[in-house]
């Protein structure tokens, strides 16, 4: 069964200025596509076509002879899990369990926020910041990912994401990844999501 390209979960200006309708629908209609159809084409006639993507994700992590299956799916998932990362009107801080767990274990919210932004913008490259869910030590983490790579492939929960591939800033803050990652942290991502990962991660 053929993946389909989700809709962004709200306008293509809704991220403006941070993010521009330009850069929002350049991303979403032609890089992310290309990623589904891409993966579309990888599975056609193939047992992995019958898997979801996470399944798909984590059975060909590491396989040589599957990179393109791997680059393709990752990068599906990835994108689909970095607008669900962002809303309009969003930053702010994590309330409840979450900001309890992140005081444990990160040293508290405005640590959290820069070692976040040292991972996006210390990323050498292509590739992704993330908020994650060790699962098998249970207890959060920031973590950053080169190319298509997600704390998935490992087993991982991931409860945020900054894509930091020049395609998601070139356009409207040229070569200032950290312009654009601070921005990202203060005024977009969706800390209601990250609460909503965390409580189906930690069970
Ligand atoms: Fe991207």
């Amino acid at each position: 069964m053929a993946f389909a390209l989700a809709p962004l979960p709200y306008p293509d200006t809704a991220l403006d200025p941070v993010i521009s309708a330009r850069t929002l629908s350049f991303h979403h209609a032609l890089h992310h596509k290309t990623y589904v159809d891409n993966l579309n084409k990888l599975i056609e006639n193939d047992p992995l076509g019958a898997m979801s993507l996470a399944e798909i994700v984590r059975a060909t992590a590491g396989k040589a002879d599957k990179t393109a299956h791997f680059n393709n799916a990752g990068q599906v998932f990835n994108h689909d899990f970095y607008w669900a990362s962002l809303k309009p009107g969003g930053g702010g801080e994590p309330a409840g369990a979450l900001k309890a767990q992140i005081d444990a274990d990160l040293g508290g919210i405005a640590k959290l926020k820069t070692d976040l932004a040292a991972a996006a913008v210390g990323q050498f490259g292509s590739g992704w910041a993330w908020l994650v869910w060790k699962t098998k030590d249970r207890k959060l983490a920031i973590e950053k990912t080169a190319n298509a790579d997600t704390p998935l492939a490992r087993g991982d929960a991931p409860l945020l994401t900054i894509d930091v591939w020049e395609h998601a800033y070139y356009l409207d803050h040229q070569n200032r990844r950290a312009a654009y990652v601070q921005a990202v942290i203060d005024k977009l991502l969706n800390w209601d999501w990250a609460a909503e990962q965390f409580a189906m991660a930690k069970g």
